[in-house]
């Protein structure tokens, strides 16, 4: 009953041509793909991305939002912005923000309030460190950044949230979290969503796994009872091995 939904994590990869390149490989192999398709890409490529994807089954995507409408907030992208270029979805919370830019629960919670006020769909992001993993503290971990960032959202808000359990120590370094322990937190992170919001959100609401997800694994991990897709960093930037994904 929830539809599986594969998204491409591009990060700081592919100029426009690149991406020209890409999304022309990529169209025909995911045409009739039966999950649904996302592509995040680097600002500068999202509108030429949403122009190469009109009319197809491809989403695009952004990979981080402002929290605020405007104003004195040097670099930072406006959710109002986004959706000017075509982006329907937005990353938010990513590891590589939190570990290297300073992105915290707080403006985790932030900047998802206000992509949901501007009808952006935000894949929150959320995963454990190695030692935390090892010293026990995986659900503490995730707990606490999933209370973090939907606190103060509504059950219809949350009908637009994708969630993505990205274990930290799995992401960019060929480690797969094992198909039974991404299920196991990612049914833990349901479980905390029933408890913040109720049994018919957690329910419908769309988990991700994220980190060295590949055509080799992404089978088994599709075949657990609470992945609901995948969010994929380094195989999203072949065309052929992201659509091998798309149709695990
Ligand atoms: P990799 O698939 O390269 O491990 O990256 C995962 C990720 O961070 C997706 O957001």
């Amino acid at each position: 009953m929830r539809k599986p939904i594969i998204a491409g994590n591009w990060k700081m990869n592919n100029t426009i041509a690149e991406a020209q390149k890409l999304i022309g490989e990529l169209k025909p192999l995911v045409a009739d793909a039966a999950a649904e398709v996302v592509i995040c890409v680097p600002y500068t490529a999202i509108q030429k991305a949403a122009e190469l994807t009109a009319g197809s089954n491809i989403a695009v995507g952004a990979e981080n939002v402002a929290w605020a409408d405007k104003g004195a907030f040097t670099g930072e992208i406006s959710a109002a912005m986004l959706k000017e270029v075509g982006a329907t979805y937005v990353i938010i919370g990513h590891s590589e923000r939190r570990q290297m830019f300073g992105e915290t629960d707080e403006t985790v919670r932030a900047r998802t309030a206000q992509a949901l006020k501007n009808g952006l769909k935000p894949i929150v992001c959320v995963g454990e460190l190695l030692s935390e993993r090892e010293s026990g503290k995986t659900e503490e971990v995730v707990r606490r950044q999933t209370e973090g960032a939907f606190a103060g959202l509504t059950a219809a808000d949350m009908e637009n949230v994708v969630i993505a359990y990205e274990p930290v120590w799995a992401i960019g370094t060929g480690k797969t979290a094992t198909a039974e322990q991404a299920n196991e937190t990612i049914a833990y992170i349901r479980s905390v969503v029933k408890n913040m919001f109720g049994a018919q959100v957690a329910n419908a609401l769309r988990i991700q796994y994220g980190g060295s997800m590949n055509p080799a694994n992404a089978t088994a991990l599709m075949a657990q009872p609470d992945i609901d897709g995948g969010l994929i960093g380094g195989a999203s930037l072949k065309a052929e091995d992201f659509a091998k994904v798309v149709k695990y």
